[in-house]
């Protein structure tokens, strides 16, 4: 029995070491500025999408994951412009749809001040991008959904759900990446 736990102790600790070993620095860098967001789980997903998070410093980081949100807000538009383009002018929908692409496209045309910003790094790069993030992208992205709200009886798609909170939650992982690190 005791010899049983033993080796179980054993075997723990060498998968602890392991684990250890396997984390080199940039990864603990990843990990380390996602658990400072929101959603950790969904930004280390979003760096570990791109193989170029593996070399990046802080700067590069908040930039890899502004394209992930950018790419969700493209994916919304795309959506919310293809149902657009798909719904007969007659339906009820027709002006919501309308309205809403339009809004989504803005909204990640926006990014484009925020990644700018962050690539170029030049003063105050970190609070250009939180401004830009917050006053010129996160408006758009939410006004489709507020359009749902005032007229209750139009049925929201829940590609348009699951794509505004997908972009909002990338925002948020931004943003506190962006607050957690330095200017330079
Ligand atoms: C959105 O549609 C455009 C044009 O069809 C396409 O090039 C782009 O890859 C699509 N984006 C996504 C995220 O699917």
């Amino acid at each position: 029995m005791a010899s049983h736990s033993l080796l179980v102790l054993t075997l723990y600790l060498l998968s602890l070491s392991y684990q250890f070993h396997v984390i080199k620095s940039d990864e603990a860098l990843i990990q380390n500025l996602c658990h400072k967001t929101e959603e950790p789980v969904l930004c280390t997903d979003c760096l570990h999408r791109d193989p170029t998070s593996k070399t990046a410093d802080g700067r590069g980081i908040a930039l890899i994951t502004v394209y992930c949100a950018e790419y969700d807000a493209q994916l919304v538009y795309n959506f919310t412009f293809n149902l657009w383009q798909n719904t007969p002018k007659s339906d009820p929908m027709y002006d919501t749809l309308d309205t809403c692409s339009i809004q989504f496209l803005m909204a990640h045309d926006n990014f484009r001040g925020a990644t700018v910003a962050i690539r170029e790094g030049n003063i105050n790069w970190r609070s250009i991008a939180m401004d830009q993030l917050t006053s010129q992208v996160s408006p758009f992205v939410n006004r489709c959904l507020d359009l749902f709200k005032k007229s209750p009886k139009l049925p929201l798609p829940s590609q348009i759900l699951a794509g505004t909170i997908a972009v909002n939650q990338g925002i948020a992982i931004s943003m506190g990446v962006l607050k957690s690190i330095s200017d330079k």
